[in-house]
């Protein structure tokens, strides 16, 4: 399958938590020149694009996806003179980077929102979602109301502190529900076009789209939100064509038919995601009572209804999600690996679960993390002063350390051949030696039972066909197949044998074989 951008044909991406990765100023803080000197090392991993959450003025009462301003980079992690030379030097690497878009809603500090706070009508006056009275809420959202001399309520779309921008509703059943085509909700998605223009010719090569199937409210079947992609996609065909789009959206059909190249499957959503990595017995996990068959169901009909295009995109984990160490640990983390970088779509590794960071557990939520604080902590390079993330003095973190004595870090994990980090980087060199694994190239599943083990699916492109047997339980298991292994790529654990029609599969394994 063509894709385009080219780029994201063997697209790798790395997702950065700046706050998280890496600290050169010693604030205590990740900044831009830290993601900027690390780029080399997430290019030894493998990974040829990096996603970077948001990094704009902000009050951070949602760590940064409560924008204040959409256009600069918030002072704790640089400038934008930073940001230039991180698209710069990312380029000389052949590398890409997105930024996070988060169109649907600001911070309250936004100076649109202010505006649009007050009585008298501005230009700002239909830039969000308010209903025509201060004693009537929007239904089924969440408000703020009695801050201001606007008499109205003000929809909010996360958080309380995060006020809907307006897009229109694709049913108006109150007066004060604007259609998408009116005028407000147009300028909204022009001021968004303006934001998308300023960082693509600054150097950005795309976005990765907050809550991008919620825009247009309202809408049940989603045809608004797919409308307003449409649009957005048209004006990036004409403008900057190479930019790549991906959505938090989880529904890849809707997503996809809305001109983003390529939808996460989500810890939420319809994917069945958390059936693999996530719940209390996650297939990847050895005591096999795991089941991959509904999440391989869903997978094939979002599959078939984006006609196998686009790219459907399986995240080892994010900031939203606890950490993939979590709930598997040790040969079983790389198992998951295996899986997650032979499958279709672009991989997204989030950074520290190539060593397998752990979830922090205990701490006190920082800016607005909640139960999420845990898998946001920072990254743990070596064994200096804390694991070589900063230089500041430890109660000025960002976020505590894990503190236990034998926390995972790059440095140790890149000279143990055996550590994850190297079976990771073997994942993404097989991945890019081989154009059957590669990003749009196809997929068939040969073996996906309820409650059964393994998992087995043919990777293909031209004449490569690649058999990929992963197995995660403790239990030998024999796989009903008519392909014989001609070769075996990659394995982790003893390789398939013969075993009559069937081929035997050891327990816990994962294999790649040319068939
Ligand atoms: C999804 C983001 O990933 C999450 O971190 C954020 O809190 C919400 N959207 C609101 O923007």
């Amino acid at each position: 399958m063509a894709i385009t951008p080219k780029w994201l044909e063997n697209a790798i991406f790395y997702q950065v938590y700046p706050q998280s990765f890496k600290d050169t100023d010693g604030d205590g803080i990740g900044n831009i020149d830290g993601i900027t000197e690390k780029l080399p090392y997430i290019k030894k991993l493998g990974c040829n694009a990096v996603w970077i959450n948001p990094c704009f003025v902000s009050p951070f009462g949602d760590a940064g996806y409560d924008v204040a301003d959409y256009c600069t980079i918030a002072p704790r992690y640089g400038t934008n003179d930073d940001m230039k030379r991180l698209f710069e030097k990312a380029h000389e690497l052949d590398m890409h980077i997105l930024l996070d878009l988060v169109p649907g809603h600001t911070s309250v500090e936004h100076e649109w929102f202010k505006k649009s706070m007050q009585a008298e009508k501005n230009e700002y006056t239909d830039r969000y979602v308010w209903t025509d009275s201060v004693w009537e809420e929007p239904q089924g959202m969440g408000c703020i109301r009695g801050i201001s001399d606007r008499d109205g309520s003000c929809a909010v779309n996360f958080f309380s502190h995060q006020p809907a921008l307006n897009y229109g509703y694709y049913k108006c059943e109150r007066p004060w529900q604007q259609p998408m085509e009116a005028d407000g909700p147009r300028a909204t998605l022009e001021a968004i076009k303006d934001v998308m223009r300023f960082w693509l010719s600054m150097g950005c090569d795309g976005f990765r789209v907050d809550m991008a199937g919620s825009l247009v409210k309202n809408d049940v079947d989603g045809k608004g939100n797919i409308a307003l992609w449409q649009n957005v996609r048209g004006f990036l065909d004409k403008e900057y064509p190479e930019a790549a789009l991906i959505s938090e959206w989880g529904e890849p059909d809707k997503s996809l038919a809305g001109g983003f190249h390529m939808d996460f499957l989500l810890h939420f959503g319809p994917s069945h995601y958390n059936d693999l990595f996530r719940c209390a017995e996650p297939f990847f996990s050895p005591n096999g009572k795991g089941d991959a068959s509904l999440f391989v169901e869903k997978y094939c009909e979002s599959r078939s209804k984006t006609g196998g295009m686009g790219l459907i995109c399986i995240p080892s984990g994010n900031h939203d999600m606890d950490r993939l160490a979590r709930s598997i640990q040790g040969v079983d983390l790389k198992i998951a690996f295996a899986f997650l970088l032979t499958m279709p779509g672009v991989p997204f590794i989030y950074y520290g679960d190539e060593i397998g960071m752990r979830y922090v557990e205990g701490l006190t939520s920082v800016e607005g993390g909640y139960g999420r604080t845990g898998s946001r902590s920072p990254m743990q390079w070596d064994a200096t002063k804390n694991a070589g993330f900063s230089n500041a003095d430890e109660d000025r973190l960002y976020i505590p350390l894990d503190g236990s004595a034998d926390r995972p870090t790059v440095e140790a994990q890149m000279s143990d051949e055996n550590s994850l980090w190297n079976e990771i980087r073997r994942l993404t060199e097989l991945r890019k030696a081989h154009k059957a694994l590669q990003n749009g190239s196809g997929i068939e599943f040969v073996y996906a039972k309820k409650n059964a083990y393994p998992l087995a699916y043919l990777r293909m492109c031209g004449d490569e066909i690649i058999l990929v047997v992963i197995n995660p339980s403790d239990k030998e298991v024999s796989l009903p197949c008519l392909y014989r292994p001609k070769q075996t790529l990659y394995s982790i654990g003893v390789p398939v044998s013969k075993d009559g029609a069937s081929l035997l599969v050891s327990a816990r394994s994962a294999g790649a074989y040319l068939v």
